[in-house]
């Protein structure tokens, strides 16, 4: 099976909509989930009970702290990342290389190392267009060779799956 690096944001519909609508058709397409939640993420699921529907798509643990050190680390190294939903903080942090949590610590270690595909879904309120730094942060993620998607909320997030290459086929290395 190919690793999939799955990292998800507190957007809304997270509880709802992460594990049915992008974690479990992933895992059936074929991808092994190493699943990594914004520390916000992580409360929400586990306030609502989700998180255990989450852990069940997926052999490896799901993740939202950094390890200590001397401990191994608890995922593999995908090379297929999907950060989805991506909050407008979380997408305008890792453009700026903000690493202060373990699931932009994992985005900022492999945005713009060759070989690695990383597509970013994010689900914003059109009024973000409005913020100056708006714009520019999705230009960064775009020249790193990120693959946008801006997830519709009307719409299944399952569609962003297309925007990945198929769990089948090993990515090149390079
Ligand atoms: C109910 C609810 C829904 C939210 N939905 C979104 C959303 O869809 N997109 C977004 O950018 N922020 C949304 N937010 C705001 C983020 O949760 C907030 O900016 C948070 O600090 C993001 O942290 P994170 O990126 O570390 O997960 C929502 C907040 C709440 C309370």
């Amino acid at each position: 099976m190919t690793d999939l690096g799955l990292v998800a944001s507190s957007c809304g519909g997270l509880d709802t909509r992460f594990t049915a609508e992008l974690a479990a058709p992933a895992a059936a397409l074929g991808w092994r989930l190493a699943i990594t939640l914004t520390p916000t993420a992580a409360h929400w699921l586990a306030s609502t009970g989700g998180l255990d529907g989450l852990a069940a798509t997926t052999d490896l643990p799901v993740r939202s702290a950094s390890r200590l050190p001397g401990q191994p680390r608890p995922h593999p190294d995908p090379r297929v990342f999907l950060f989805a939903p991506a909050s407008a903080n979380s997408v305008a942090k890792l453009a700026l290389g903000v690493a202060d949590n373990q699931a932009l610590t994992l985005l900022g270690d492999v945005l713009g190392t060759p070989g690695i595909t990383i597509v970013v879904a994010y689900q914003v309120l059109d009024t973000r267009a409005h913020h100056p730094a708006w714009p520019r942060h999705l230009d960064t993620l775009a020249e790193a060779g990120v693959r946008l998607h801006r997830l519709d909320p009307r719409r299944s997030w399952s569609a962003v799956l297309d925007r990945l290459p198929p769990p089948s086929r090993p990515v090149p290395e390079g």
